[in-house]
């Protein structure tokens, strides 16, 4: 059956210039896995678990926190700025083995963040750092009792406005001796962070520290579990107050507000999720919670307790910079990066948006299944940072043949400029090309 492309604009088949096509051609076929992946100067074999792509793989060195001037580089100072007594960790290498991003942090066997659907890997033993938190027991073995670790971390996610696969988190992380001494340290920075709180204008809305449905673990005194959920809070809060006072509300009649959650994490008991009210919605912010004792016995910390959370940088950068997509963090456009300097947080002006173009693609799924992440990885892969946004538009199941048929449209936006209609042309033509080759769809 013929590869039909609907095409939004024009019903056509597309004309696509030679060169561009051998150019796409060369640069974009589909080549079977090689038997070996470089990545940052080492070379990794592949097997079946290998799905990480040339897209992904570039980006792995761009290090856009450590880059002077660049939003997500002005952010991280600011979270460093606020815990400047912690160590600050910022050049750990992405590569982690599954053991480092799950098991050691206590992740069920059959937890889906292991799939290949939702995680990138290089082979069955290695893989790009889904969370921060997979530096938790290197970190916390090395001694450290105060530290934040800023890193890229790697997901596979649909495409839109604010899904982008790679982007920054800060992991913070406080532990003190679980003897008196350590907690009574505690509750004495408890004491100066609520008066100094007691002076912001901020308004929480909090759950119990502790609670039957967010329980103290077996090994923790309740108390001293209290005590370091109470000052996680207390910490928070105080570094929400300084990145959000000046942007949501904050005058007399309009303070910040900020609101817990009860959470769940596999690594952390009791658990939370932290929201601040921000254009008449409540944005998640970041996770965190008590540490769980076996990461620390794992650590040989295992006289120690404390706190840890992970804080996503990208959507605070959107909201305090104005920034609409999160794609502009990538670009290597001047008008972007010229626009900040290092350590003020300033409006971003928008530069003229190039028209957007759009085509659909329908197909009927392969027998073995396909996830709708390979479909957005081969959009990505191809199209690069060129694709604004995927999105499934129909899905169905023949009434005779039980076969299931998938639609999804492809919005296709430059932010430097005007992409022409042969190259989206060639570029959605490659994208079915893939998908039929690699995926085994068959095009509708
Ligand atoms: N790693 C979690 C995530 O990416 C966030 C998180 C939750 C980090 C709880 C923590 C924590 O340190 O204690 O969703």
């Amino acid at each position: 059956m013929a590869a039909r492309v609907l095409c939004a604009q024009a019903f056509t088949r597309p004309r696509v210039s030679r060169t561009l096509t051998t150019f796409l051609r060369l640069y974009t076929t589909p080549a079977p896995t090689p038997s070996a992946i470089p990545v940052l100067g080492k070379t990794y074999p592949t097997d079946a678990y290998t799905n990480i792509t040339p897209a992904i793989v570039s980006k792995v060195s761009r290090q856009l926190h450590l880059q002077d001037g660049h939003p997500i580089c002005t952010l991280r100072a600011l979270v460093e700025d606020h815990f400047a007594d912690f160590a600050h960790l910022r050049s750990v290498s992405p590569l982690v083995t599954p053991y480092q991003n799950f098991d050691s942090l206590s992740f069920p066997e059959d937890h889906p963040g292991r799939s290949k659907t939702d995680s990138y890997y290089l082979n069955q033993d290695m893989m790009l750092r889904t969370h921060t938190s997979a530096h938790e027991v290197e970190v916390f073995s090395e001694g450290k009792e105060r530290w934040l670790l800023t890193a890229d971390v790697y997901r596979r996610d649909e495409i839109d406005a604010s899904h982008y696969p790679v982007f920054h988190q800060m992991e913070g992380a406080k532990i003190v001796s679980s003897d008196e001494a350590g907690v009574q340290a505690m509750e004495e920075d408890s004491r100066r962070l609520e008066h100094e709180l007691s002076q912001s204008n901020i308004i929480i809305e909090d759950v119990p520290h502790v609670s039957g449905t967010n329980p103290a673990q077996p090994e923790h005194d309740p108390r001293h579990s209290e005590i370091m959920a109470k000052n996680l809070k207390l910490s928070l809060n105080s570094l929400m107050y300084k990145l959000f006072a000046g942007v949501a509300g904050a005058t007399k009649e309009d303070p910040l507000r900020v609101r817990w959650i009860e959470a769940y994490f596999p690594f952390t008991s009791p658990s939370f999720e932290v929201e601040v009210f921000f254009r008449g919605k409540w944005l998640e912010i970041l996770g965190c919670g008590v540490v769980l004792q076996s990461t620390l016995d794992r650590a040989n910390v295992a006289n120690e307790m404390g706190w840890a959370f992970g804080l996503g940088l990208e959507r605070i950068a959107m909201i305090l910079y104005s920034i609409p997509d999160i794609r502009l963090f990538w670009s290597e456009d001047p008008r972007f990066i010229s626009q900040f300097k290092a350590g003020d947080i300033t409006t971003f002006k928008p530069y003229s948006k190039y028209p957007e173009s759009y085509r659909d693609v329908s197909f009927w799924k392969p027998q073995e299944g396909l996830h709708e992440n390979d479909v957005y990885d081969v959009v990505r892969d191809i199209a690069g940072d060129l694709v604004e946004d995927v999105k499934m538009i129909d899905q169905f199941t023949h009434p005779k043949t039980g076969r299931e048929s998938m639609a999804f449209r492809v919005t296709y936006r430059s932010m430097d400029r005007s992409l022409v209609n042969d190259e989206v042309n060639a570029l959605q033509e490659q994208v079915i090309e893939r998908l039929r080759e690699h995926l085994r769809v068959e095009i509708r």
